[in-house]
């Protein structure tokens, strides 16, 4: 199972989009092949209809399988009412052949600052208990402070507990955006990864503009960052299930 992780790409007709990068990158992820591209909200900066539109026509330009949450920038202005418009269900589990994901909505409208919640809790109990599959998690918010990208402000209020749900559970993968820099550490038995942006003009010093590609391939996952700047992957992390070994390259 091959998922494209992209985030953060922030359709909008003032500043915050750039275009070319943003074909450029469609174009390198279309190269991977990935069995679904999961996209980890903050699709527009407003949550204006007319970004909604943009976003939409957009992401025509990368083939294969979208699945899409949202992120704090798309619940304002009344953009939560649009999402479901456009990309349909906000908070979901979807079945793979290898793998639950479940995809969960953290934003408030027009908060930057995210929530799980006990409803959502549920529903990644629900998806772990289901079956013997494993169960990724994605969300647009970060559960854990994330390094490189400023003060904390904005990490989900329930972190805790969500993250006392997914450690106690050994939930293999957590999929996160919203800080605009890309990331990944492993806690307990869980990993957690984080995409930078895929074409927003406001990235973070040199990490410029990335999407993360992962390789889930029996008990081995495998996260590579691609950056579209300058057309080159580095594998990030290497982790092994069963062997509970992992190999963080950010720290190496
Ligand atoms: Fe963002
Ligand atoms: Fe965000």
């Amino acid at each position: 199972m091959k998922i494209a992780h992209i985030s953060d790409i922030h359709c909008n007709f003032g500043s915050d989009f750039n275009e070319k990068i943003f074909d450029k990158a469609a174009k390198m992820v279309n190269k991977v092949d990935a069995d679904l591209v999961f996209v980890s909200g903050d699709l527009t900066t407003e949550g204006l209809l007319s970004e909604y539109k943009l976003a939409k026509e957009k992401l025509k330009q990368i083939k294969g399988k979208l699945v899409v949450i949202p992120g704090n920038h798309d619940e304002r202005n009344l953009g939560f009412k649009l999402f479901p418009e456009f990309f349909g269900e906000t908070d979901f589990i979807q079945d793979y052949d290898n793998m639950n994901l479940v995809g969960l909505a953290s934003s408030e409208p027009d908060k930057d600052n995210g929530r799980l919640g006990r409803g959502r809790h549920k529903i990644i109990e629900h998806a772990i208990k289901k079956d013997d599959k494993l169960t990724v998690i994605g969300l647009h918010h970060h559960v854990l402070p994330v390094p490189n990208s400023g003060r904390e402000t904005n990490i989900i209020e329930d972190a805790g507990g969500t993250l006392d749900i997914i450690l106690k559970n050994e939930v293999p993968l957590v999929l996160m955006g919203h800080r605009h820099v890309q990331w990944g550490v492993k806690i307990h038995k869980s990993l957690f990864i984080n995409a930078g942006t895929f074409s927003c003009t406001r990235t973070r010093a040199h990490f410029g503009n990335t999407f993360n590609v992962i390789d889930i391939e029996d008990d081995e996952i495998e996260v590579n960052v691609f950056d579209v700047g300058k057309e080159k992957s580095k594998k990030m992390i290497e982790f092994d299930l069963e062997e509970d070994s992992c190999k963080n390259n950010y720290y190496c």
